[in-house]
C-alpha cells in the first residue's frame, strides 16, 4: 500500500494489479508484435515495434512493421542487408537516427550478442537506439522481466492513479519511481502491455472514459474529479523557426536532380532535391542558382521537427545541358516517376508533391 500527498488515502497496488490484467486478459489489443496474454513474443518483433513505435502512432507503425518483418524476418536477416535499403524501407517514417540505430543495433547484436538480444535491461541500454524506455520494453515484453518502461502512456496513468499533481516535465522522475512500485512480478510483460493499452483507449490524455476503467475505484485522480485535469504540464516554449530553399531542377529528358545528404546531420544519408539555408551547412547557392541556373519560385512548404519549424521555399529551374558525368559526388537525375521508390524523407515528399509530382 502506498499513498501520495494529495490522496490522503492508500492506492491498493495487488487490487490494481489483479484488476487490470483481468481487463486486460479480455481486452488486449491484438497486435501482430504481440503473444496472447501469458505467452511469449519473439525478441526480435518486440524490439523493432518499440523503435517504430518511438515517435510514431500504432495505427501509422502497423503496416510499416509488417512490410519490415516480411522483408527481413530475423534480425540476421536485417544486420545483412545494406543501410541503404534499411533507410528506403523506414521513408517517411520520420527520425531517421532510429533507423540508422536499428541497423547498428541489428549488427551488434548478431556480432557481439551470437544473434540473441540480451534479457538484462542494462545490457540493453548499451545498444544503439536503446535508452531507458526501450530497454525495460524489451526486457519486460520479450523476457518478463519484472522491470516498467515508463512512456506517455505509463506516464499518464501513473500520475492519475497517485493524483500526482506536480507539473511536468520537473515531476518526471517521481512519477516514474511510483509507476515502477506498480509492476507485476507475476507476468510484468501483459502488465506493461496492459497499461499502454489502458492509455491509448481509456485513460486518454483529453477526455478519459472513467466509467470503463477497470482501475476506477483504485484510481486517486477520479475519486477527486481530477483525472481530465492530470498530468499537469509547464508551458511549452514555442518552437524557433527556420527557413530555407529546395530546388527543383529539370533536365531536357525531363528528370529531376537529386542528391544524398551527407552521413551525419539532420536527415543523414537520405535523398533529397538540392536544398540549404536551415540546417547546419552555409548555404551553397546564396544567389539561389544551383549550378549557375536562374531558378523561379513554385511555392512553399512547412514542416515539423523536433526541434523547430522549417518554412522552405521551393525553386525551380531548367538545366539543359549537365550530364551526369559532369555532377559533383552524391547528386543523380531521376525520373519523376521514381520518386515514390527512392525513399524520400517526408520533408523532402513535401517538397514533390508541391511540384507536381507524387500523389
Ligand atoms: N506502445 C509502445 N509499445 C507498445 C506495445 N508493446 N503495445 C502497445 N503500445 C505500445
Amino acid at each position: 500500500m502506498t499513498a501520495d500527498h494529495h490522496s490522503g488515502k492508500e492506492v491498493n497496488i495487488s487490487a490494481l494489479r489483479k484488476a487490470l490484467l483481468t481487463w486486460y486478459d479480455v481486452r488486449a489489443l491484438s497486435l501482430p508484435w504481440r503473444a496472447p496474454p501469458g505467452e511469449r513474443a519473439d525478441p526480435y518483433a518486440v524490439w523493432l515495434s518499440e523503435v517504430m513505435l518511438q515517435q510514431t502512432t500504432v495505427a501509422a507503425v502497423l503496416p510499416r512493421f509488417q512490410r519490415f518483418i516480411e522483408r527481413w524476418p530475423n534480425v540476421q536477416a536485417l544486420a545483412a542487408a545494406p543501410l541503404e535499403d534499411v533507410l528506403a524501407e523506414w521513408a517517411g517514417l520520420g527520425y531517421y537516427a532510429r533507423a540508422r540505430n536499428l541497423h547498428a543495433c541489428a549488427r551488434l547484436v548478431v556480432e557481439v550478442h551470437d544473434g540473441r538480444f540480451p534479457q538484462d535491461p542494462a545490457q540493453l541500454r548499451t545498444l544503439p537506439g536503446i535508452g531507458a524506455y526501450t530497454a525495460a520494453a524489451i526486457a519486460a515484453i520479450a523476457f518478463n522481466v519484472p522491470v516498467m518502461p515508463v512512456d506517455g502512456n505509463v506516464e499518464r496513468i501513473t500520475a492519475r492513479l497517485f493524483a500526482i499533481d506536480q507539473p511536468l516535465p520537473a515531476v518526471k522522475k517521481r512519477i516514474a519511481a511510483r509507476a515502477a512500485t506498480l509492476q507485476n512480478a507475476h507476468r510484468p510483460g501483459d502488465f506493461a502491455q496492459a497499461m499502454m493499452d489502458l492509455g491509448r483507449t481509456v485513460c486518454t490524455p483529453k477526455a478519459p472514459t472513467c466509467a470503463a476503467c477497470p482501475l476506477k475505484d483504485v484510481c486517486r485522480a477520479h475519486a477527486h474529479g481530477l483525472a481530465a485535469d492530470l498530468p499537469r504540464r509547464e508551458r511549452r516554449k514555442e518552437k524557433p523557426h527556420r527557413s530555407g530553399m529546395a530546388f527543383i531542377l529539370h533536365n531536357s529528358s525531363g528528370q529531376v536532380l537529386l542528391r544524398r545528404r551527407s552521413l551525419s546531420g539532420l536527415l543523414a544519408g537520405m535523398p533529397e532535391f538540392p536544398s540549404q539555408g536551415w540546417d547546419d551547412a552555409p548555404p551553397f547557392w546564396p544567389d539561389a542558382r544551383p549550378f549557375g541556373v536562374k531558378t523561379r519560385p513554385l511555392a512553399r512548404v512547412r514542416h515539423v521537427f523536433t526541434h523547430f519549424v522549417l518554412d522552405l521555399e521551393v525553386r525551380e529551374g531548367l538545366h539543359p545541358v549537365l550530364a551526369d558525368d559532369d555532377l559533383p559526388d552524391g547528386y543523380f537525375w531521376l525520373d519523376p516517376l521514381e520518386l515514390s521508390v527512392v525513399g524520400l524523407p517526408g520533408l523532402m515528399k513535401k517538397v514533390a508533391r508541391s511540384a507536381g509530382f507524387l500523389d
